[in-house]
């Protein structure tokens, strides 16, 4: 059951689709007049949810701030990220969710002190309180993600390995790094292309020089089984004879600043105007733009610097150091000052700074991409995100943004996935391998066995670090392995997905979802379910060749290694399970089954149907469709038995 409770008058944030009941007497919660919402937590109680927050599942013990940001220095006591998922599940005495539906700044202190106490401090006094409840924590998850509408539905092919870099300069890079995966036999479905695709980083242009004949090679690469992903930043180029720009200005698309005129910001391309996203006209002039991208037969996007990003305005230098004022003291080296200083114009007449609906900028943007490329095209596309606020997972999916080549990264990618599962974006992922610093072949192998069960598999990196195709690596066949597995999973992957997001519920699970009963499980923080069958233990440390795993039931442990898989049942408790590098183990449910396929080398060469089916179970629901089609419905499932 779901009941919201309404303060003030609340900013449109499109997070929620279904109809809620108005509630009179709040529960759980006491509520001071500044809007600081208290409640005690029993002692024992695990506090879910915040989707894209640092730390581990159990969100209890930290302060956690919804204001979006965008720092690529990822550190384990970060209090903000990109997106703000304002969505927490009390797990214990008492079981309940709370989405502080607001886009203002939002404080989540889980307990930091240790008093047991759990307060939410919203900065804006209009919002929208929603309380779920109904039986465990599992249910009340599902129970909200029957209000806030289903998941956005990737075509098959975003669920093939994407390879990226910040630095992929030409057509002529772009297709050495397509011929190097063959070589080496590493399947490929898509290259993203970062911002060095554009003529100066201007969105909805393409470098002529460097990518001559664009709509021919898009078709060549498809031909090649490869789609092409460019990426789309969310500010718009100030220069006359930029044509989005000229429109814009004339239709009045952008925000302004104090005194009325457009306001400047800095980011990659100089100086740009924001696009005023709040605006429904707004958004329907900004989707319709990615005509010119599907004109030329691209149908994949990535949408970055949406927070927004901004490097300096023009009352702000670049670089300029936070001062007292300027900066917030919770987050030292921000400047928040900067969406203060520019104005959105809402739906409703009101004029409003960023500052107060900062966290739903990266979500608007999204939702106009995502409404334009559905008029654009007849069949799915892929979109995913930097910035993100719940709603926006009917659009498009996201990235976890600019992580680091660490473990410990690597182990907040796994915290990540069950926790935004809560949240509604089931399509997500990190950069593997990581972003900044340099890799190294044991982690990239370790993450890639771990992005194999993530819905988006993409290795990205930086410009200046050292690169990390799989490629590059000497033993390129482990790399081949551990991928082609994903491959081979697909059939079970996809299939899962696309139940979850009918079905409205989560594909990535903590095993106290599964195991809600059973103490030990409920503690475990680096195992995760995927679907309805598997269980994964993913190796996070350096220098080990195997790890402790717990199972709280009897289950098929399956080892997948030099393209064959080993099967063997294994009893519940405590086992060690040796993998060393060029290996991926896992398990599957007592009775339950996993179909496996062909080794191909992208979905495009795939056969859902011609599968193998592994594990105890005696039939398994299989989602079949041909990967594109817009009419998706659980009607397309096929009933497989061994
Ligand atoms: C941002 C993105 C990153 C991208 C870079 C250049 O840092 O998060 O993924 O590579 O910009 O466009």
């Amino acid at each position: 059951m779901v009941t919201q409770y309404i303060y003030g008058v609340p900013v449109e944030t499109f997070a929620a689709v279904k109809e809620v009941e108005h509630g009179k007497e709040l529960p759980y919660f006491s509520w001071e007049k500044d809007m600081t919402f208290t409640c005690p937590l029993g002692k024992e109680d695990i506090v879910y949810g915040l989707g894209e927050t640092m730390r581990g599942i159990n969100k209890r013990g930290a302060r956690y701030i919804s204001f979006n940001y965008d720092d690529s220095r990822h550190r384990d006591d970060m209090p903000s990220m990109y997106g703000s998922h304002n969505f927490i599940v009390v797990d214990g005495e008492k079981t309940f969710g709370a989405f502080f539906d607001t886009p203002a700044k939002v404080v989540f202190d889980i307990d930091s002190a240790g008093d047991g106490l759990l307060s939410v401090a919203c900065e804006s006094s209009d919002l929208r309180l929603y309380i779920v409840e109904g039986g465990s924590a599992y249910s009340v998850v599902k129970e909200f993600l029957g209000i806030i509408g289903r998941s956005f539905l990737p075509p098959l092919w975003a669920f093939g390995y994407g390879q990226s870099r910040w630095g992929y300069k030409t057509a002529r890079d772009i297709s050495r790094v397509a011929a190097k995966h063959r070589e080496a036999g590493i399947p490929l479905d898509y290259i993203c292309l970062d911002i060095d695709y554009m003529d100066r980083y201007i969105d909805f242009t393409v470098h002529k020089r460097r990518f001559p004949k664009m709509a021919a090679y898009v078709k060549m690469m498809l031909e090649q089984g490869l789609h092409l992903v460019p990426i789309v930043d969310a500010g718009i180029k100030v220069e006359p004879g930029n044509a989005v720009y000229e429109e814009g200005v004339e239709k009045g698309c952008f925000c302004k600043n104090q005194d009325g005129r457009d306001f400047q910001a800095e980011v990659w391309p100089g100086m740009t105007h924001f696009p005023d996203f709040m605006r429904e006209t707004v958004r329907a002039w900004f989707g319709s733009q990615y005509r010119f991208y599907t004109e030329l037969g691209l149908e994949g996007f990535w949408n970055d610097m949406n927070e927004p990003a901004i490097f300096s305005t023009e009352s702000r230098k670049k670089n300029a150091p936070p001062d007292a004022e300027r900066g917030d003291p919770d987050q030292p080296g921000r400047h928040i000052a900067d969406y203060k200083d520019f104005f959105h114009r809402l739906d409703d007449g009101r004029r409003i700074s960023n500052y107060k609906v900062h966290n739903v900028y990266g979500a608007m943007m999204t939702k106009a991409s995502g409404e334009g490329l559905e008029k654009l095209l007849d069949k799915r596309y892929l979109l995913f995100s930097r910035s993100s606020y719940i709603g926006a997972h009917r659009y498009g999916g996201i990235w976890t943004g600019d992580n680091e080549s660490s473990w410990r990264m690597l182990r907040q990618n796994v915290y990540h996935m069950p926790s935004l599962n809560m949240c509604g974006f089931l399509y997500s992922g990190a950069d593997t391998g990581g972003f900044g610093g340099n890799t190294s072949r044991e982690l990239l192998l370790r993450w890639l066995a771990f992005s194999v069960f993530t819905p988006l598999m993409r290795n990205h990196s930086a410009i200046g670090t050292r690169k990390q195709e799989c490629y590059r690596f000497r033993g390129t066949e482990d790399f081949q392995s551990i991928i082609s597995l994903r491959y081979r999973l697909l059939p079970y992957l996809y299939s899962e997905y696309m139940k979850a997001a009918l079905r409205q519920d989560m594909l990535i699970r903590p095993l106290a979802f599964d195991y809600p009963d059973d103490e030990k499980a409920r503690r475990i923080e680096d195992q995760l379910m995927v679907g309805e069958g598997i269980m994964i233990a993913p190796i996070l440390e350096k220098g080990v060749n195997g790890r402790i795993v717990y199972l709280p039931e009897p289950m098929t442990e399956v080892r997948y290694s030099g393209g064959s898989f080993t099967c063997m049942d294994v009893g519940a408790g405590e086992r060690t399970a040796m993998a060393p590098l060029n290996t991926v183990v896992f398990y599957i449910r007592r009775g339950k089954l996993v179909p496996v396929g062909k080794a191909v080398s992208n979905t495009a060469e795939m056969d859902l149907l011609d599968v193998e089916l592994l594990g105890s179970g005696t039939s398994y629901e299989q989602y079949v469709d041909d990967g594109s089609t817009k009419e998706c419905s659980l009607d397309r499932c096929v009933v497989r038995r061994p």
